[in-house]
């Protein structure tokens, strides 16, 4: 079953905020795309989800939703592996090996710990947001993953899941596959419309014009890219740029080319006769909602019958948990656990 002729490749999301367009063209498209090409695994991380705060339903709920939306952009859950994170106990239990052979010092010095805990203090923030890494590097060794595709915010957590490996590797001899980081090309990293020079983020919710959602009706998704912030620049130049007075601009023709899969100069010749802000923001109104179209079509299907992503899950869960605790199994013999006695 695991021809490893093809690289594995791993990859996941929080099942927390809502999915974006950021999102969908800087992973979703990009694994449904190269799904084939690789042994897939897609994951719900559901565990990481609770390392801030939240609400119990929402996280259920969100944990579907996401699986669903997986499918609707694109994922085939026969040629991939679709799970939830949770499902597969061996991912928590990696995480406690791997936690005793990471120095805490190199978990203090990554970059998204401190932002996240930086303001706060220590007692208004849980243990687990600064292990959040060493249970996303259980998440990624535990498949042997060769490749895996993150955004440009989670580098430093691929170089620490790398050297968690490595280190391991050298302690108790070789038993994890040290994983390549893939990162999306700048093109494929979506800004907030309301902040071009900010990543578009799923958990901001400081303002209702920051993010197209992937459920987000015609209207909304109108309403929303019509606003989107440009520049003052008398000429109402429609170029690629990073400049970051044409940020704006520049991400808006980003989507375009994104969802239409133009290259730029076809894209600049496509609005060489464009007047003003209006006619491109009103093109990528169009695209947007082209493509949210059938996604959302497909992800009403799917979860309007009872059980049917619950029983894909479930049938996912099955086929990572035999990678998964081969890999464990592996983990507990080199660190020297004693193995339990079969009872005859
Ligand atoms: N930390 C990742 C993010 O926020 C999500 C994640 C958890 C992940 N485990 C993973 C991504 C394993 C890739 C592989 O984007």
């Amino acid at each position: 079953m695991s021809d490893k002729k093809r690289k594995r490749v791993l990859s996941g999301v929080q099942p927390s905020g809502d999915l974006t367009i950021g999102n969908y063209i800087g992973a979703l498209k990009q694994w449904a795309r190269e799904q084939h090409k690789y042994e897939s695994y897609f994951c719900v991380v559901d565990l990481h989800a609770v390392t801030v705060p939240h609400d119990p339903g929402e996280l259920r709920a969100k944990t579907r939703e996401v699986a669903a939306l997986y499918l609707a952009c694109g994922i085939d859950p026969q040629a991939s592996t679709v799970f939830v994170q949770s499902h597969v106990p061996a991912h928590s239990e990696l995480a406690w090996l791997l936690n005793c052979v990471t120095p805490i010092g190199w978990l203090e010095r990554m970059t998204q710990y401190k932002e996240k805990s930086g303001k706060r203090d220590k007692e208004s923030i849980s243990t687990g947001l600064l292990d959040y890494p060493v249970l996303m590097a259980a998440d990624i060794l535990l498949y042997q993953a060769d490749v895996v595709p993150v955004g440009d915010d989670q580098r430093q957590h691929l170089e620490l899941t790398r050297d968690i490996a490595q280190r391991f590797n050298r302690l108790f001899g070789e038993t994890f596959t040290v994983p390549e980081a893939m990162i999306p090309p700048a093109g494929a990293r979506v800004k907030g419309l309301d902040d071009p020079l900010a990543k578009m983020s799923k958990s901001y919710t400081g303002s209702d014009y920051h993010a197209v959602y992937l459920l987000d009706p015609p209207n909304r998704v109108k309403k929303k890219i019509m606003r989107a912030v440009t520049d003052t620049d008398p000429e109402r130049k429609i170029i690629f740029s990073d400049d970051p007075e044409k940020a704006g601009v520049n991400n808006l023709l980003e989507i375009f080319a994104a969802l239409t899969d133009m290259d730029r100069e076809a894209v600049l010749a496509h609005f060489a006769n464009a007047r003003g802000y209006g006619d491109l923001k009103k093109a990528v109104v169009e695209v947007v909602n082209e493509t949210l179209a059938p996604i959302q079509q497909r992800f009403h299907e799917l979860t309007s019958e009872a059980g049917y992503i619950d029983e894909l899950l479930a049938e996912g869960a099955e086929r990572a948990a035999a990678i998964a605790n081969e890999t464990l199994a592996l983990a507990r013999e080199n660190m020297g656990f004693l193995k339990p006695h079969r009872r005859l």
